[in-house]
Parts: C-alpha cells; structure tokens; sequence
C-alpha cells in the first residue's frame, strides 16, 4: 500500500534515503575507499562508452556519460529510439550500457540487441532482477531502488544516478575515499531536503504559470531535463528543461513575468557565475527565479526563491537538486488535483518502439 501516503508518487520520494541505502549496501567501503561491483571485474577498461536509454532513463545516461568523460572514458548518451547500430560507429573496445529502469523498454532492448549483434559487450543498469535486459546483457548492476509503482521515475532516477557514479569511477579506476564518504552522505543530503517544505511554497506561488522553464549547466542540465519532464508528465503543463547555456539562443523569446524558471546552480565557480549569467538575463526580463543550489547565499542572491541542498561536492549534488524539483512537480500536481500516480495516456512500461 501507500503507507498512509496519498501517492505512490510521494511515497517513493520519501524513500529515496532507502532507495540509496540499499543501493550502495556492500559496494562502498569508506576505510579504504573502494567500490566493489563484483558485476564488473571481467570487464576491462573501456575504450569507449555508449549509453543507450529513454526517458528518465536517458536523464541519467547523460549524467553517467559526463561522469565518465569527467574521469578520463570517452562516453557518450543516445535516445535509444534514435540509436542505430548502422548509423553509430562501435568500433572494437565499446562496452553500450542500457539504462532502464524495468528492463523491457522496447527502444532500449532494440539497440541493445542491435548493439550486441555488432559485436559490443552489453551491460544493463536496471531495478528489475530477471528482466529481459537482465538476461539479454553480458553484465548487470542492480540499482535496487525496490519497486516502483508511480509512472513517473523519482527514486529509481536516483538510484540510476548514484550506480552510475559507481559504474564510472571503477570502470575508470578512479575511487577515492571522498568519494565513497559523499556517495555515502547522500541518503543524509535527501532526508534533509524531504524534511523541508519549501517546495509545496514554490508550488503553489506559481500553480498559475502555463509554462515552467528549467535550465542547468553541466552535471545540472539532465537535471534541469529531468525537473521538465517530470512537470510536464503530471501536471500536464508545458514544461522545457535545456542547457543553461542555450537560454539566449532561443528560449528566452518565450521568457516573460509569467514563466518561472527553475536554475539548479551547483558545480564549480565558473560553471556558477556562468548559470547566474542566465539568471540576471531572465530576471531582466521580470521572470521568477527559483534557485536550486548548495551555496543559497551566493547563487540564491538574485533569485525569487532559493530552495537550498546540502553540500556534497560536484558530482552528487545534483542528485539532491533533483529531489527539490520532483517535489516542485509534486505538490504542483497534487494542488491541481491531477492523477498523480497513472498520468493520462502514460504506461509505466512502454514495450512498443
Ligand atoms: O523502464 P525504463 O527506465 O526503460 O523507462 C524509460 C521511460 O519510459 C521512463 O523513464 C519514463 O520516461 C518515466 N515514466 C518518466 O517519469
């Protein structure tokens, strides 16, 4: 059941903390600073990465793709729709990582298949044991979130993000103790934004709004990608997560007093002052800013509303920026009296390319 929670949507949100406790039992030793993924001692170092994956799912394969380059591994992320073993060179050494959730995405076992087929090793990243991406791979890493029942993906995504992480630093060979030590913060880092109540505040100043804008640059764009679809999904308003960068390229045409833009400002300093660049275009243009950053009174300072994260360096805090915005949309939904757990025309599972 729901555990006295009106949505499954809200339950798995709250359990997040669990979600990544389970997650990383057993793969993170913080005295000597190893992560163990036993799943992943037959694979030599890669080449070259390729993720393949939808939705949600893809959200997570950027941010595992720029982990990955971060620490040295040419990676890239593909819609699994859009992949085509005939179209994407995989040259000899390429290991393509599906990223799915249930493990029966149509579009993602395709191009595993096709991917496999060329000759690629596979590895599956999914919550589901004995799913057809489980079976079909060479290699699987559970991201044993438990089950989820709402539509949209809010503890999975998390637990994607925080297996990925693990995924990248051994597969590159790069563990260290502040990163197990962060990795293991992160279940803190999520209670604490769970215990606040400033997103339903944010929700319900702006459930007026036909359009939400989310921008983030860096480990913060599938972030702010993630923080649109997730809006867009149940709230059934029009919602666009992009780069923050891309901003005066085009989508601040649509920028007015009446679109709120959600700014997830984490990272380091020049990424930082860059996105708060983007901040002051839209604020010249009276549109409110709300700030989702780890450092409230810097990045927040020119915003409308700040909704602050703990700390956890570069690569996690995103993680718990995420959470903010799952809330965001939430509470967003719930005040719209909207079908929170099974959004019209939306299927947990999509088997059909
Ligand atoms: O099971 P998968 O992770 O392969 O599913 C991929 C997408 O269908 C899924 O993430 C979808 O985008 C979510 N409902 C979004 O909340």
């Amino acid at each position: 059941g729901k555990s006295g929670y009106d949505h499954y949507m809200l339950k798995e949100i709250h359990e997040q903390p669990a979600a990544i406790r389970g997650c990383l039992r057993e793969r993170v030793e913080e005295l000597t600073g190893s992560i163990e993924l036993p799943e992943l001692t037959a694979l030599a170092r890669p080449a070259r990465v390729q993720f393949v994956a939808c939705g949600t799912s893809y959200h997570a394969a950027l941010y595992g793709a720029q982990l990955l380059r971060d620490h040295g591994i040419a990676a890239q992320a593909f819609l699994a729709s859009e992949y085509g073993a005939d179209r994407v060179p995989v040259p000899a050494g390429t290991l393509v990582v599906g990223v799915t959730q249930s493990g029966e995405t149509a579009d993602t076992m395709r191009a595993l298949r096709e991917a496999a087929a060329t000759g690629a090793t596979t590895l599956a990243v999914t919550n589901v044991v004995g799913s057809s991406a489980a079976r079909e791979a060479d290699h699987v890493v559970y991201i044993r979130a438990g089950p989820e029942i709402g539509v949209a993906a809010t503890k999975t995504f998390a637990s994607q993000q925080v297996a990925l992480a693990m995924v990248a630093r051994v597969l590159a060979g790069s563990e260290t103790q502040s990163a197990v030590e962060s990795l293991r913060a992160i279940p803190d880092g999520i209670q604490q934004v769970l215990d606040e109540s400033l997103a339903r505040e944010v929700a319900e100043t702006y459930l007026g709004a036909e359009a939400y804008f989310f921008i983030g640059r860096g480990l913060d764009a599938p972030v702010a990608r993630e923080g649109a679809l997730k809006m867009k999904e149940i709230t059934y308003k029009h919602a666009e997560g992009f780069a923050a960068g891309e901003l005066k390229h085009g989508p601040l045409a649509l920028v007015t007093e009446e679109t709120p833009v959600f700014a997830t400002i984490t990272g380091d300093d020049d990424a930082v002052a860059k996105t708060l660049g983007n901040v002051r275009e839209v604020r010249a243009r009276n549109a409110p800013v709300i700030a989702v950053t780890d450092r409230p009174e810097t990045a927040g300072a020119d915003a409308t509303h700040v909704l602050p994260v703990p700390p956890l360096g570069r690569e996690l805090t995103p993680v718990l920026a995420n959470v903010q915005l799952q809330l965001v949309s939430y509470w967003s939904a719930n005040l719209l009296g909207r079908s929170i757990d099974k959004p019209r025309n939306l299927a947990k599972s999509v088997t059909v390319e």
